[in-house]
């Protein structure tokens, strides 16, 4: 049997490719630490917010993602059938939306007289579900993604309840 020789020059070849090898890996990893967000930019798009301070008829306007988003805590007297567009917990029934109009944008007024939210531009009104009931709005407020934790709600994540209310 013959044993094969590493020259001298196929040394050298070895060494470089492995130096190349350890580089190139260096710099895939540099590259991923460059794009991967840091931990308080991921975390600027999720905010948690207490159901149960808000009380029965009363809304109240949180702002995420630089957008208001309107909580609403339902009362027996909103008659409108909410069942696909209401937040369910231990403190109550909530209509959750993001307060923009569809039709251009403006930010909705909640009218507590009549239960309803009232666009100050063109007169778009929705109903305490956040649908679209009169005038040019051509849908319902949008709702954001939520997680509910508990009587918490994680707006910026996609719960099992959220994906079901966007499934129709
Ligand atoms: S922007 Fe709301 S009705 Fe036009």
């Amino acid at each position: 049997m013959s044993e094969k020789k590493v020259s001298r020059r196929d040394f050298l070849l070895y060494a470089i490719g492995g130096w190349a090898a350890v580089g190139a890996g260096a710099t895939l990893y540099a590259m991923y630490k460059t794009w991967e967000p840091l931990p308080e930019v991921k975390a600027a798009g999720i905010v948690e917010f207490d159901l149960a301070t808000v009380k029965p008829g009363e809304v109240k306007v949180i702002e995420w993602r630089k957008k208001p988003v309107f909580i609403l805590h339902r009362t027996p007297e909103m008659k409108e059938d909410c069942t696909k567009r209401t937040i369910k917990t231990s403190s109550g029934e909530y209509t959750v939306v993001i307060g923009i109009c569809t039709h251009l944008g403006c930010i909705p007024n909640w009218e507590p007289e009549n239960n309803i939210w009232h666009c100050p531009c063109h007169g778009g009104k929705y109903n305490a579900c956040g649908i679209n009931i009169f005038g040019p709005p051509p849908k319902p407020l949008y709702i954001p993604p939520f997680k509910l934790e508990g009587t918490k709600i994680v707006l910026g994540e996609e719960g099992p309840e959220y994906k079901q209310m966007v499934s129709g």
